[in-house]
């Protein structure tokens, strides 16, 4: 049988995705192109934003692998097959890299670094009041794998954590609150909010004029999960009037962001080009080949999607 790789990766990045994949399943037959063997002898698919209809017609197709985390774009993609298991990139390596993307953003914002990168930039000497980790509130919206690992790092570098799910969850020195009701409370406490939710019905969209108002007044938002949680011009707005006092975005309902956008040179905003979590091949193909060694030993497969939820 037949492993497809469809991606848009190109060049040196699918070099090295092949390299990883190989070296991770010696013995297994790895192909990029459809066109290029008999589409019954597919019956895996290890996918990153993969060509439009480049699972469909595959009738011996088992499992899906997403090499990303977030698979809300392969749900929304009427070509990916509904009756086939899909997996999502459950990576500790990845957790890593989100924990230390949410330390930066929660430090810089805690000791005011990216307003003094703003005033190097018109050469002003001014120091602000410096806040301690232990007087700071921080919010994790979503605790699953990275929402976790983040709300675990923050709180060991002596953060306050509060953190919110659908499920009732517990962890170590962690103000865990879960389902809608809990969401004005821990809103109201957050002097910074995470959002590490994935993107379903019920996420889309939720950071809007209404949700920044249930915020005590001045606090900052870091959004490291999807863009189109956010409605930009509800964003903009909180900005503009104090009732948010920073943004930091790694993600866009757009990508990559339009150059016209007025993100770019906000002075309340700082942007990264979603790198928050990048799912690392020397990781992620061991990850992968787990699930593809699980398929053909009849073995239960880790990280399925609950099509359901949307997660
Ligand atoms: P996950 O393990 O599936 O965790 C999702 C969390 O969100 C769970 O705690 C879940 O609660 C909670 N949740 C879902 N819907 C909710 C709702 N309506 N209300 C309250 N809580 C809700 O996902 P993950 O691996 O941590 O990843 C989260 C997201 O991060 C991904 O979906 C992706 O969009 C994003 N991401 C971004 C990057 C990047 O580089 N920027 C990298 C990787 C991932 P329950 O489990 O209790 O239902
Ligand atoms: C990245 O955004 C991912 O979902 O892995």
């Amino acid at each position: 049988m037949t492993i497809l790789l469809a991606t848009d990766f190109a060049g040196d990045e699918l070099t090295q995705w092949l390299t990883a994949l190989r070296s991770a399943l010696p013995g297994e037959t790895l192909i990029t192109e459809r066109a290029s063997c008999d589409a019954a002898s597919v019956d895996i698919a290890i996918v990153a934003n993969p060509p439009a209809g480049a699972l469909a017609g595959l009738p011996n197709l088992k499992l899906i692998q997403s090499l990303w985390a977030g698979v809300d774009k392969l749900l929304r993609d009427a070509s990916v097959p509904v009756d086939v298991p899909l997996a999502r990139m459950v990576d500790p390596a990845m957790n890593a890299a989100m924990a230390e993307t949410a330390l930066w953003a929660v430090l810089s914002l805690q000791r005011g670094f990216f307003a003094y990168a703003q005033q190097q930039r018109v050469a002003q000497w001014q120091a602000h009041p410096q806040r301690r980790a232990d007087e700071t509130r921080v919010t994790v919206l979503g605790l699953g794998q990275m929402g976790r690992a983040v709300a675990q790092r923050l709180a060991s570098n002596g953060y306050r954590v509060s953190g919110w799910s659908t499920r009732e969850t517990q962890i170590d020195g962690i103000d865990a609150r879960c389902g809608d009701a809990q969401l004005p409370r821990v809103l109201a406490d957050a002097q910074i909010a995470i959002n590490l939710l994935p993107l379903t019905a019920a996420t889309t969209g939720l950071f809007d004029a209404g949700t920044f108002a249930r915020m005590r007044r001045g606090p900052s938002f870091v959004n490291l999960a999807r863009g189109a949680h956010v409605v930009d011009a509800d964003l903009l707005a909180a900005l503009a009037s104090g009732q948010l006092q920073h943004a930091v975005l790694d993600v866009f309902a757009t990508e990559p962001l339009p150059a016209s956008h007025p993100f770019w040179s906000h002075p309340q905003v700082t942007l990264l080009p979603h790198v928050a979590a990048q799912t690392d091949p020397r990781s992620a193909a061991q990850v992968a080949a787990c699930n593809v060694r699980a398929l053909r030993e009849g073995q239960a497969l880790a990280d399925l999607v609950d099509r359901r939820r949307g997660y």
